[in-house]
């Protein structure tokens, strides 16, 4: 076959752009092997099922990434991550008590410092690593709910807010032993928060928070309550 020049253009450019169709297609999952992200994160499960597993996790599970979180937020976290457990991933590990009182000492911050490129694909990724099982379309986004009600349980008759920060007139008041909730309805999706509230055990056998029995109108309430928590 004699090639034209217009053919030798064609098949030139083409050669140019595969590689990089090639990245693009994919591969969140290199990037996130590339950048030793398994290191520290459990990337498959099981989840922690004895208190040593639990005491050496490094950092949150993310098996689960695609049911528990926002995709925007992978993307920005991913580039230039914030503390969002102010006393880390487990409590314990970072609280020394000194002259009787406990004092935070350290808590690691994730080190993941992915290009804006690579943290859309990675992110990608993540969202595709979801619970099968579960429950779908729980969390009814601007569903009228009693805010006073929800603040109640909140802050006094279970008083989550002793184990979690929240923003209260713009300054962040709460526990630190649990994840900072103040950004919760940019970061979280709606369904896992549903979830996790009614049972943390289901998707962390060793999570340190309690399990209570408040009924499906209470859980609805806290779901709409934190879900409004924005920065
Ligand atoms: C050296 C350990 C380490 C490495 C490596 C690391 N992280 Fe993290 N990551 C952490 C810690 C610790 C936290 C918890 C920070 C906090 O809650 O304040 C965290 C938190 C996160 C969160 C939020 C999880 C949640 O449940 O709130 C995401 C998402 C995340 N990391 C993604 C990544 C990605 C993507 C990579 C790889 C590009 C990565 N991390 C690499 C230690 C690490
Ligand atoms: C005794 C302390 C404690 C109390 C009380 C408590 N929690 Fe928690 N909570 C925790 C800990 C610890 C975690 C695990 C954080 C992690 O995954 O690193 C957690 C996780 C969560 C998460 C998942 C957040 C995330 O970023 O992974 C939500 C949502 C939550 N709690 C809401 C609540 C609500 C709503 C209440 C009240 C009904 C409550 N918590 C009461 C300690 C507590």
């Amino acid at each position: 076959m004699k090639m034209t020049k217009l053919t030798c253009l064609i098949l030139f450019s083409l050669a140019l752009t595969l590689p990089v169709r090639i990245a693009a297609a994919g591969d969140g999952k290199t990037i996130i092997e590339k950048n030793n992200c398994g290191t520290c994160h459990k990337m498959e499960g099981p989840a922690a099922k004895t208190f040593a597993e639990a005491l050496s996790r490094k950092a949150p599970d993310l098996f689960y990434a695609g049911s528990k979180f926002q995709e925007e937020f992978l993307v920005e976290f991913s580039q230039k991550p914030y503390q969002i457990r102010p006393a880390g991933t487990l409590y314990l590990n970072h609280v020394k008590t000194v002259d009787g009182v406990d004092r935070i000492q350290d808590p690691p911050l994730c080190a993941s410092r992915l290009s804006k490129e690579d943290a859309v694909l990675a992110s990608k990724y993540l969202m595709t690593l979801k619970d099968p099982d579960m429950k779908i379309g729980v969390y009814k986004p601007g569903a009228s709910f009693f805010k006073i009600g929800a603040k109640m349980i909140f802050t006094k008759s279970v008083a989550c807010i002793g184990c979690h920060q929240v923003k209260k007139r713009g300054k962040i008041v709460g526990g630190t032993s649990g994840s900072s909730l103040y950004n919760a309805g940019s970061r979280l999706n709606g369904d896992w928060l549903s979830s996790y509230i009614r049972n943390p055990h289901y998707w962390d056998p060793m999570s340190p928070m309690p399990k209570w029995d408040l009924g499906e109108h209470a859980w609805m309430q806290l779901t709409n309550y934190i879900m409004e928590m924005k920065e």
